[in-house]
């Protein structure tokens, strides 16, 4: 309970959350209202039923059928305000926000209404709670990479705006080799690069995440705990790896929460980040995945101090930004 607390009002980054996975089944009810969109729930218990998800990819299909209400650039405002709002009560003080643009351009939705709503909701959030972030826009790797560089296209208009690319969805038959032509034009453009690579996959994705994307922070990264000459390479070259333990949890890719492997990734000597992924459909933001692994793993206070500041050293923030909030 003492340590609750402590995490409670500890200020902390967020490094790896999909706005889109931050629609709570009750704007999702409202937006589908809003919108005239139909969703095939009854009620917001029915949402939450549908939430029990035995691999990545059975998540996937509830993800982008969610986010099928927001058509508006008000919509995504409003989802990204919500956001801000819920972290803001949980001491977070900085944020860098994924979203994933095929999943509305693919609808019909102009990539100016998704960035635009975003990008205002970031801006008073900035006024009104003093919160700090950065925007990096994912490619969905089941897509083709004609499809990613067309995207990449529509964001070079928004350079200013996006500090980095990033790879996400489906990882099993879809390794980061597959966008190594992309990542190397947007990292040409001044883009930094992330990528979800370990998650599901295997190490060879997370060495092509470093040696073929040219990764800046790597997203997940669990099975590299599988290969002992990558976490050496991972620990010498102190690359961060943001990792999301109730994802993980509810994704079955750790059974119980007392096998989640971020303590031992920390006595590894790896930087590891804690992280919520996609809040609404995994029971938890920031503070909530502090307190399970800090209870199931039985985390002192030392280790929760050194997953907080590992979020703050391992953001894209300036060094002045970072010693700032240190
Ligand atoms: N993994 C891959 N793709 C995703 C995720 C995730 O955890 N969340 C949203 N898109
Ligand atoms: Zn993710």
């Amino acid at each position: 309970a003492d340590l609750n607390s402590f995490i409670e009002n500890m200020p902390k980054a967020e490094l790896h959350l999909h706005i889109e996975g931050s629609l709570e089944p009750e704007l999702m009810f409202a937006l589908a209202r809003r919108n005239g969109v139909d969703i095939p729930f009854k009620s917001i218990e029915e949402v939450r039923d549908a939430y029990q998800f035995s691999n990545l990819q059975d998540f996937l299909d509830i993800y982008y059928q969610g986010m099928s209400v927001l058509i508006t650039e008000q919509d995504f405002y409003d989802l990204t305000f919500a956001y801000l709002t819920k972290v803001h009560e949980q001491n977070v003080i900085h944020t860098e926000i994924f979203f994933d643009p095929q999943g509305h351009t693919d609808r019909g939705i102009p990539f100016a209404d998704v960035i635009n709503g975003i990008t205002r909701a970031l801006e008073d959030g900035r006024k009104k709670y003093g919160i700090t972030t950065r925007l990096i826009m994912c490619f969905l790797r089941h897509l083709t990479e004609e499809a990613a560089f067309s995207t990449l296209d529509q964001a070079l208009s928004y350079r200013d705006r996006i500090v980095g690319v990033g790879l996400d969805s489906s990882e099993l038959g879809h390794p980061p080799a597959k966008f190594a032509r992309v990542f190397d034009k947007a990292k040409s453009a001044g883009f930094l690069a992330v990528a979800h690579a370990g998650e599901e996959g295997p190490p060879e994705y997370v060495y092509e995440s470093l040696d073929l994307l040219k990764i800046d922070r790597l997203d997940h990264g669990n099975r590299s705990l599988e290969d002992a000459d990558l976490v050496n390479r991972l620990v010498k070259e102190q690359m961060a790896l943001t990792v999301c333990p109730l994802s993980n949890f509810k994704l079955a890719g750790v059974k119980d929460m007392r096998d989640h492997p971020i303590r031992k990734m920390l006595e590894l000597g790896l930087k590891a980040t804690v992280n919520s992924d996609d809040p609404a459909y995994f029971g938890g933001y920031v503070n909530e995945n502090y307190k399970a692994i800090t209870e199931s793993l039985d985390l002192t206070k030392a280790q929760i101090m050194t997953l907080a500041r590992n979020g703050f050293e391992a953001s894209f923030c300036s060094p002045a930004e970072k010693q700032a909030m240190i």
